[in-house]
Protein backbone atom coordinates (compact mmCIF):
# COMPACT_ATOMS: atom_id res chain seq x y z
CA UNK A 1 0.00 0.00 0.00
CA UNK A 2 1.10 3.61 -0.50
CA UNK A 3 0.25 6.19 1.73
CA UNK A 4 1.08 10.19 1.19
CA UNK A 5 1.61 11.84 4.56
CA UNK A 6 1.41 15.41 3.94
CA UNK A 7 3.25 17.75 6.96
CA UNK A 8 5.31 15.15 7.68
CA UNK A 9 8.54 17.16 8.18
CA UNK A 10 6.29 18.84 11.64
CA UNK A 11 5.54 17.65 14.65
CA UNK A 12 2.87 14.75 14.84
CA UNK A 13 3.22 13.88 11.04
CA UNK A 14 6.82 13.35 11.86
CA UNK A 15 6.05 10.78 14.82
CA UNK A 16 3.47 9.54 12.50
CA UNK A 17 5.98 8.86 9.53
CA UNK A 18 8.25 6.96 12.40
CA UNK A 19 4.90 4.89 13.36
CA UNK A 20 4.18 4.27 10.22
CA UNK A 21 7.82 2.99 9.25
CA UNK A 22 8.11 0.49 12.50
CA UNK A 23 4.31 -0.65 12.38
CA UNK A 24 3.81 -1.45 8.79
CA UNK A 25 7.31 -1.54 7.42
CA UNK A 26 5.57 -3.26 4.37
CA UNK A 27 4.02 0.25 3.51
CA UNK A 28 5.37 2.60 1.31
CA UNK A 29 5.55 6.22 2.61
CA UNK A 30 5.48 9.21 0.61
CA UNK A 31 5.89 12.18 2.98
CA UNK A 32 4.93 15.68 0.98
CA UNK A 33 5.46 18.99 3.06
CA UNK A 34 6.43 22.32 1.59
CA UNK A 35 9.17 23.09 4.58
CA UNK A 36 7.62 26.01 5.97
CA UNK A 37 9.33 27.43 9.40
CA UNK A 38 7.39 24.19 11.36
CA UNK A 39 8.93 21.55 8.84
CA UNK A 40 12.71 20.29 9.51
CA UNK A 41 14.32 17.83 7.42
CA UNK A 42 16.77 16.77 9.87
CA UNK A 43 13.38 15.31 12.25
CA UNK A 44 13.32 13.18 8.53
CA UNK A 45 16.92 12.02 8.88
CA UNK A 46 16.67 8.44 10.13
CA UNK A 47 13.19 7.67 8.23
CA UNK A 48 15.70 8.71 4.58
CA UNK A 49 17.57 5.75 5.74
CA UNK A 50 14.16 3.10 5.15
CA UNK A 51 13.48 1.66 1.05
CA UNK A 52 10.03 2.73 1.75
CA UNK A 53 10.18 6.44 2.59
CA UNK A 54 10.13 8.89 -0.08
CA UNK A 55 10.26 12.84 0.60
CA UNK A 56 8.65 15.17 -1.69
CA UNK A 57 9.12 19.12 -1.27
CA UNK A 58 5.83 20.72 -2.47
CA UNK A 59 2.64 23.32 -1.11
CA UNK A 60 -0.51 20.86 -1.16
CA UNK A 61 -1.97 24.21 -2.78
CA UNK A 62 -0.14 23.72 -5.82
CA UNK A 63 -2.31 22.02 -8.13
CA UNK A 64 0.08 20.72 -10.15
CA UNK A 65 2.73 19.49 -8.35
CA UNK A 66 -0.23 17.94 -6.08
CA UNK A 67 -1.28 16.09 -9.45
CA UNK A 68 1.62 14.98 -10.93
CA UNK A 69 2.56 13.61 -7.34
CA UNK A 70 -0.81 11.39 -7.53
CA UNK A 71 0.16 10.46 -11.12
CA UNK A 72 3.71 9.71 -10.46
CA UNK A 73 2.73 7.48 -7.16
CA UNK A 74 -0.65 6.44 -7.29
CA UNK A 75 -1.41 6.53 -3.81
CA UNK A 76 -4.00 4.43 -1.55
CA UNK A 77 -3.93 6.56 1.06
CA UNK A 78 -3.37 9.87 1.93
CA UNK A 79 -3.07 11.71 5.32
CA UNK A 80 -3.28 15.08 5.18
CA UNK A 81 -1.04 17.01 8.91
CA UNK A 82 0.26 20.16 6.31
CA UNK A 83 -1.64 22.71 7.59
CA UNK A 84 -0.39 26.45 9.76
CA UNK A 85 -0.80 24.72 13.18
CA UNK A 86 -0.06 27.42 15.57
CA UNK A 87 -3.01 29.47 16.85
CA UNK A 88 -1.10 32.93 17.50
CA UNK A 89 0.49 33.33 14.28
CA UNK A 90 -2.63 33.23 12.90
CA UNK A 91 -4.14 35.92 15.41
CA UNK A 92 -1.53 37.99 13.70
CA UNK A 93 -1.93 36.30 10.05
CA UNK A 94 -4.73 34.89 9.48
CA UNK A 95 -4.31 34.88 5.55
CA UNK A 96 -2.54 32.14 5.26
CA UNK A 97 -3.84 29.72 7.13
CA UNK A 98 -7.11 29.98 5.28
CA UNK A 99 -4.86 29.49 1.80
CA UNK A 100 -2.79 26.50 3.41
CA UNK A 101 -5.58 24.84 5.59
CA UNK A 102 -8.82 24.99 3.14
CA UNK A 103 -7.72 25.85 -0.20
CA UNK A 104 -4.62 23.06 0.07
CA UNK A 105 -7.34 20.59 1.47
CA UNK A 106 -9.17 21.40 -1.46
CA UNK A 107 -6.83 20.67 -4.02
CA UNK A 108 -5.52 17.29 -1.90
CA UNK A 109 -9.78 16.06 -2.32
CA UNK A 110 -10.01 17.35 -5.84
CA UNK A 111 -6.71 15.13 -6.67
CA UNK A 112 -8.09 12.06 -4.44
CA UNK A 113 -11.29 12.55 -6.56
CA UNK A 114 -9.06 12.57 -10.00
CA UNK A 115 -7.08 10.19 -9.33
CA UNK A 116 -8.99 7.67 -6.84
CA UNK A 117 -8.03 6.94 -3.43
CA UNK A 118 -9.19 4.14 -1.08
CA UNK A 119 -9.28 6.75 1.84
CA UNK A 120 -8.58 10.61 2.49
CA UNK A 121 -8.19 11.01 6.27
CA UNK A 122 -8.35 14.74 7.76
CA UNK A 123 -6.49 15.48 10.90
CA UNK A 124 -8.21 17.97 12.59
CA UNK A 125 -8.43 20.07 15.98
CA UNK A 126 -10.53 19.79 18.98
CA UNK A 127 -10.55 23.43 18.65
CA UNK A 128 -13.41 23.07 16.22
CA UNK A 129 -15.86 23.04 18.85
CA UNK A 130 -14.55 26.11 20.16
CA UNK A 131 -14.36 26.18 24.04
CA UNK A 132 -15.65 24.78 27.74
CA UNK A 133 -16.49 26.93 30.56
CA UNK A 134 -14.15 26.56 33.33
CA UNK A 135 -16.60 25.76 35.85
CA UNK A 136 -18.44 22.73 34.01
CA UNK A 137 -16.10 19.77 34.45
CA UNK A 138 -19.08 17.79 33.30
CA UNK A 139 -18.89 18.92 29.90
CA UNK A 140 -17.26 17.06 27.30
CA UNK A 141 -16.83 17.33 23.34
CA UNK A 142 -18.26 14.71 21.37
CA UNK A 143 -18.44 14.69 17.41
CA UNK A 144 -22.04 15.73 17.44
CA UNK A 145 -21.22 19.18 19.55
CA UNK A 146 -21.66 22.23 17.09
CA UNK A 147 -18.71 23.68 15.76
CA UNK A 148 -18.34 26.80 17.06
CA UNK A 149 -14.62 28.33 16.47
CA UNK A 150 -12.67 31.01 17.90
CA UNK A 151 -9.65 32.01 16.57
CA UNK A 152 -8.59 32.27 12.57
CA UNK A 153 -7.02 29.06 12.74
CA UNK A 154 -9.75 26.63 14.42
CA UNK A 155 -12.07 28.42 11.60
CA UNK A 156 -9.49 27.44 9.18
CA UNK A 157 -9.75 24.17 10.08
CA UNK A 158 -13.32 24.12 10.70
CA UNK A 159 -13.98 24.99 7.47
CA UNK A 160 -11.64 22.01 6.17
CA UNK A 161 -13.56 19.68 8.19
CA UNK A 162 -16.71 20.93 6.10
CA UNK A 163 -15.09 20.64 2.52
CA UNK A 164 -13.96 16.89 3.28
CA UNK A 165 -17.77 16.23 4.65
CA UNK A 166 -19.24 17.62 1.66
CA UNK A 167 -16.67 15.42 -0.52
CA UNK A 168 -17.83 12.69 1.18
CA UNK A 169 -21.49 13.21 0.51
CA UNK A 170 -21.21 15.29 -3.05
CA UNK A 171 -19.07 12.53 -4.81
CA UNK A 172 -19.32 9.82 -1.98
CA UNK A 173 -14.94 10.23 -1.54
CA UNK A 174 -13.98 7.79 1.28
CA UNK A 175 -13.32 10.34 4.02
CA UNK A 176 -12.53 10.41 7.51
CA UNK A 177 -11.59 12.93 10.28
CA UNK A 178 -10.35 12.95 13.33
CA UNK A 179 -10.21 15.72 16.05
CA UNK A 180 -7.69 15.53 18.57
CA UNK A 181 -6.39 17.45 21.46
CA UNK A 182 -3.33 18.77 22.60
CA UNK A 183 -0.49 16.83 21.47
CA UNK A 184 2.92 17.18 23.32
CA UNK A 185 6.29 14.68 22.75
CA UNK A 186 9.23 14.56 20.93
CA UNK A 187 9.86 17.38 17.72
CA UNK A 188 7.47 19.84 19.00
CA UNK A 189 8.24 22.95 18.04
CA UNK A 190 9.19 25.32 20.63
CA UNK A 191 6.92 27.57 19.81
CA UNK A 192 4.18 25.79 21.66
CA UNK A 193 3.38 25.87 24.90
CA UNK A 194 5.54 22.65 26.59
CA UNK A 195 8.48 22.97 24.32
CA UNK A 196 8.70 26.66 24.51
CA UNK A 197 8.60 26.38 29.00
CA UNK A 198 11.25 23.47 28.86
CA UNK A 199 13.80 25.48 26.49
CA UNK A 200 13.28 29.00 28.76
CA UNK A 201 13.55 27.39 31.67
CA UNK A 202 17.23 25.09 30.60
CA UNK A 203 17.82 28.90 30.02
CA UNK A 204 16.79 30.30 32.77
CA UNK A 205 14.45 32.60 30.90
CA UNK A 206 11.07 33.72 31.96
CA UNK A 207 8.23 31.85 31.15
CA UNK A 208 5.35 33.14 30.11
CA UNK A 209 2.21 32.23 30.89
CA UNK A 210 -1.01 33.71 29.42
CA UNK A 211 -3.14 35.68 31.65
CA UNK A 212 -4.12 34.02 34.91
CA UNK A 213 -2.38 30.26 33.48
CA UNK A 214 -6.22 29.24 34.48
CA UNK A 215 -7.07 27.58 31.20
CA UNK A 216 -7.15 24.22 30.64
CA UNK A 217 -5.55 22.13 28.00
CA UNK A 218 -6.61 18.01 27.51
CA UNK A 219 -3.01 16.54 26.45
CA UNK A 220 -2.38 13.59 24.53
CA UNK A 221 1.14 11.89 24.42
CA UNK A 222 1.80 12.25 20.52
CA UNK A 223 2.40 8.54 20.02
CA UNK A 224 -1.27 7.69 21.02
CA UNK A 225 -2.48 10.17 18.78
CA UNK A 226 -0.85 8.17 15.88
CA UNK A 227 -2.03 4.84 16.92
CA UNK A 228 -5.61 6.27 16.61
CA UNK A 229 -4.99 7.76 13.44
CA UNK A 230 -3.62 4.51 12.25
CA UNK A 231 -6.34 2.57 13.25
CA UNK A 232 -8.70 5.28 11.70
CA UNK A 233 -7.16 4.52 8.36
CA UNK A 234 -7.49 0.63 8.46
CA UNK A 235 -10.45 -0.27 10.26
CA UNK A 236 -12.61 3.32 11.03
CA UNK A 237 -15.85 4.06 9.34
CA UNK A 238 -15.76 5.88 6.20
CA UNK A 239 -17.37 8.72 6.24
CA UNK A 240 -17.22 9.53 10.48
CA UNK A 241 -15.29 11.82 12.48
CA UNK A 242 -13.50 10.50 15.31
CA UNK A 243 -12.59 12.77 18.32
CA UNK A 244 -8.95 11.45 19.63
CA UNK A 245 -8.46 12.16 23.25
CA UNK A 246 -7.19 11.05 26.72
CA UNK A 247 -8.89 12.68 29.77
CA UNK A 248 -5.97 14.08 30.87
CA UNK A 249 -7.20 17.57 31.41
CA UNK A 250 -4.55 20.20 33.05
CA UNK A 251 -4.43 23.78 34.21
CA UNK A 252 -1.68 25.39 32.05
CA UNK A 253 -0.07 27.15 35.35
CA UNK A 254 0.07 23.84 36.22
CA UNK A 255 1.95 22.10 33.67
CA UNK A 256 4.46 25.08 33.68
CA UNK A 257 5.29 23.90 37.19
CA UNK A 258 5.50 20.67 36.75
CA UNK A 259 8.16 21.53 34.19
CA UNK A 260 9.93 23.51 36.54
CA UNK A 261 9.87 21.24 39.33
CA UNK A 262 11.41 18.24 36.87
CA UNK A 263 13.99 20.57 35.99
CA UNK A 264 15.07 21.47 39.46
CA UNK A 265 14.39 25.39 38.34
CA UNK A 266 12.14 27.89 41.23
CA UNK A 267 8.95 29.24 39.77
CA UNK A 268 9.98 32.65 40.21
CA UNK A 269 10.50 32.37 36.21
CA UNK A 270 7.15 32.11 35.35
CA UNK A 271 6.01 35.14 34.17
CA UNK A 272 2.25 36.51 33.99
CA UNK A 273 1.78 38.15 30.67
CA UNK A 274 -0.97 40.06 28.52
CA UNK A 275 -3.78 36.92 27.56
CA UNK A 276 -3.99 35.68 24.32
CA UNK A 277 -6.89 37.05 22.30
CA UNK A 278 -10.12 34.73 22.27
CA UNK A 279 -8.17 32.84 24.14
CA UNK A 280 -10.21 29.82 24.79
CA UNK A 281 -11.10 28.56 28.23
CA UNK A 282 -10.95 24.50 28.17
CA UNK A 283 -10.87 21.55 26.02
CA UNK A 284 -11.94 18.09 26.45
CA UNK A 285 -12.74 15.61 24.82
CA UNK A 286 -14.93 12.65 25.22
CA UNK A 287 -13.45 9.25 23.40
CA UNK A 288 -15.96 7.20 23.85
CA UNK A 289 -16.73 6.59 20.07
CA UNK A 290 -13.21 5.75 19.18
CA UNK A 291 -12.64 3.44 22.28
CA UNK A 292 -16.21 1.55 21.46
CA UNK A 293 -15.91 1.77 17.21
CA UNK A 294 -12.03 0.65 17.04
CA UNK A 295 -10.52 -0.51 20.78
CA UNK A 296 -8.24 2.42 20.99
CA UNK A 297 -7.48 3.78 24.27
CA UNK A 298 -4.06 5.98 24.93
CA UNK A 299 -0.67 4.48 26.31
CA UNK A 300 0.94 7.19 28.13
CA UNK A 301 -0.61 8.86 31.34
CA UNK A 302 0.35 12.66 31.42
CA UNK A 303 2.49 12.34 34.55
CA UNK A 304 4.99 9.91 32.47
CA UNK A 305 4.70 11.23 29.10
CA UNK A 306 5.55 14.91 30.11
CA UNK A 307 8.96 13.10 31.92
CA UNK A 308 9.68 11.13 28.40
CA UNK A 309 9.35 14.56 26.38
CA UNK A 310 11.59 16.68 29.33
CA UNK A 311 14.14 13.91 28.82
CA UNK A 312 13.77 14.04 24.99
CA UNK A 313 14.86 17.71 24.92
CA UNK A 314 17.72 17.06 27.21
CA UNK A 315 19.26 14.65 24.92
CA UNK A 316 18.36 16.69 21.78
CA UNK A 317 19.37 20.14 22.00
CA UNK A 318 21.16 19.41 18.97
CA UNK A 319 17.71 19.36 17.18
CA UNK A 320 15.92 22.45 18.95
CA UNK A 321 18.87 24.74 18.90
CA UNK A 322 19.00 24.77 15.44
CA UNK A 323 15.49 25.96 15.58
CA UNK A 324 16.16 28.49 17.84
CA UNK A 325 19.31 29.85 16.54
CA UNK A 326 17.53 31.04 13.13
CA UNK A 327 14.65 33.15 12.31
CA UNK A 328 12.74 32.04 15.47
CA UNK A 329 14.62 34.73 17.06
CA UNK A 330 12.85 37.36 15.37
CA UNK A 331 9.66 35.18 16.05
CA UNK A 332 10.28 35.21 20.02
CA UNK A 333 11.23 38.91 19.97
CA UNK A 334 7.69 39.79 17.92
CA UNK A 335 5.51 37.66 20.16
CA UNK A 336 7.40 38.32 23.67
CA UNK A 337 9.32 41.06 23.12
CA UNK A 338 6.63 43.70 24.02
CA UNK A 339 4.07 41.83 25.98
CA UNK A 340 2.37 43.75 28.32
CA UNK A 341 3.54 41.75 31.42
CA UNK A 342 1.06 41.36 34.47
P1 LIG B 1 3.39 21.58 12.67
O1 LIG B 1 3.20 23.05 12.52
O2 LIG B 1 4.43 21.09 13.62
O3 LIG B 1 3.72 20.95 11.25
C1 LIG B 1 3.03 21.31 10.08
C2 LIG B 1 3.79 20.73 8.89
O4 LIG B 1 3.05 21.05 7.70
C3 LIG B 1 5.20 21.31 8.69
O5 LIG B 1 6.10 20.27 8.36
C4 LIG B 1 5.04 22.27 7.52
O6 LIG B 1 6.22 22.43 6.75
C5 LIG B 1 3.94 21.58 6.73
N1 LIG B 1 3.19 22.52 5.88
C6 LIG B 1 2.66 23.72 6.24
N2 LIG B 1 2.06 24.30 5.18
C7 LIG B 1 2.18 23.43 4.14
C8 LIG B 1 1.75 23.45 2.79
N3 LIG B 1 1.09 24.50 2.30
N4 LIG B 1 2.05 22.40 2.01
C9 LIG B 1 2.74 21.34 2.48
N5 LIG B 1 3.20 21.27 3.75
C10 LIG B 1 2.92 22.30 4.58
O7 LIG B 1 1.96 21.02 13.03
P2 LIG B 1 1.54 19.81 14.00
O8 LIG B 1 1.44 20.32 15.38
O9 LIG B 1 2.37 18.63 13.70
O10 LIG B 1 0.04 19.57 13.48
C11 LIG B 1 -0.21 18.66 12.40
C12 LIG B 1 -1.70 18.61 12.16
O11 LIG B 1 -2.38 18.16 13.31
C13 LIG B 1 -2.30 19.97 11.81
O12 LIG B 1 -3.26 19.77 10.80
C14 LIG B 1 -2.97 20.41 13.10
O13 LIG B 1 -4.08 21.23 12.82
C15 LIG B 1 -3.39 19.08 13.68
N6 LIG B 1 -3.46 19.00 15.15
C16 LIG B 1 -2.41 19.41 15.93
C17 LIG B 1 -2.48 19.24 17.32
C18 LIG B 1 -1.33 19.66 18.20
O14 LIG B 1 -1.48 19.62 19.42
N7 LIG B 1 -0.18 20.01 17.69
C19 LIG B 1 -3.62 18.68 17.89
C20 LIG B 1 -4.69 18.31 17.06
C21 LIG B 1 -4.59 18.45 15.69
O1 LIG C 1 -6.16 21.42 20.90
C1 LIG C 1 -5.42 21.12 19.77
C2 LIG C 1 -4.57 22.31 19.38
O2 LIG C 1 -3.53 22.40 20.33
C3 LIG C 1 -4.00 22.18 17.96
O3 LIG C 1 -5.06 22.19 17.04
C4 LIG C 1 -3.03 23.33 17.66
O4 LIG C 1 -2.43 23.13 16.39
C5 LIG C 1 -1.96 23.33 18.73
O5 LIG C 1 -1.06 24.40 18.52
C6 LIG C 1 -2.59 23.42 20.12
O6 LIG C 1 -3.21 24.73 20.29
P1 LIG C 1 -3.11 25.55 21.67
O7 LIG C 1 -3.35 26.96 21.38
O8 LIG C 1 -3.90 24.90 22.74
O9 LIG C 1 -1.53 25.26 22.01
P2 LIG C 1 -0.36 26.22 22.54
O10 LIG C 1 0.79 25.34 22.86
O11 LIG C 1 -0.14 27.38 21.65
O12 LIG C 1 -0.96 26.79 23.90
C7 LIG C 1 -1.38 25.91 24.92
C8 LIG C 1 -1.93 26.76 26.06
O13 LIG C 1 -0.83 27.49 26.66
C9 LIG C 1 -2.93 27.81 25.62
O14 LIG C 1 -3.92 27.94 26.63
C10 LIG C 1 -2.11 29.10 25.51
C11 LIG C 1 -1.05 28.91 26.59
N1 LIG C 1 0.26 29.55 26.32
C12 LIG C 1 0.87 29.28 25.12
C13 LIG C 1 2.07 29.85 24.80
C14 LIG C 1 2.74 29.58 23.47
C15 LIG C 1 0.88 30.35 27.27
O15 LIG C 1 0.34 30.56 28.37
N2 LIG C 1 2.09 30.90 26.97
C16 LIG C 1 2.71 30.71 25.76
O16 LIG C 1 3.81 31.29 25.55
Amino acid sequence: MTIIITGGAGFIGSNFVYYELQNHPEDRLICLDKLTYAGNLETLEEAQKHENFKFVRADIADRKAVYALFEAEHPDIVVNFAAESHVDRSIENPEIFLQTNIIGTSVLLDACRKYGITRYHQVSTDEVYGDLPLDRPDLFFTEETPLHTSSPYSASKASADLLVMAYHRTYQLPTTISRCSNNYGPYHFPEKLIPLMIINALADKKLPVYGTGENVRDWLYVEDHCAAIDLIIRKGRVGEVYNIGGHNERKNIDVVKTILQALKKPESLIEHVADRKGHDRRYAIDPTKIHDELGWLPATKFEDGIQKTIQWYLDNRDWWQHIISGDYQDYYEKMYGHREKL
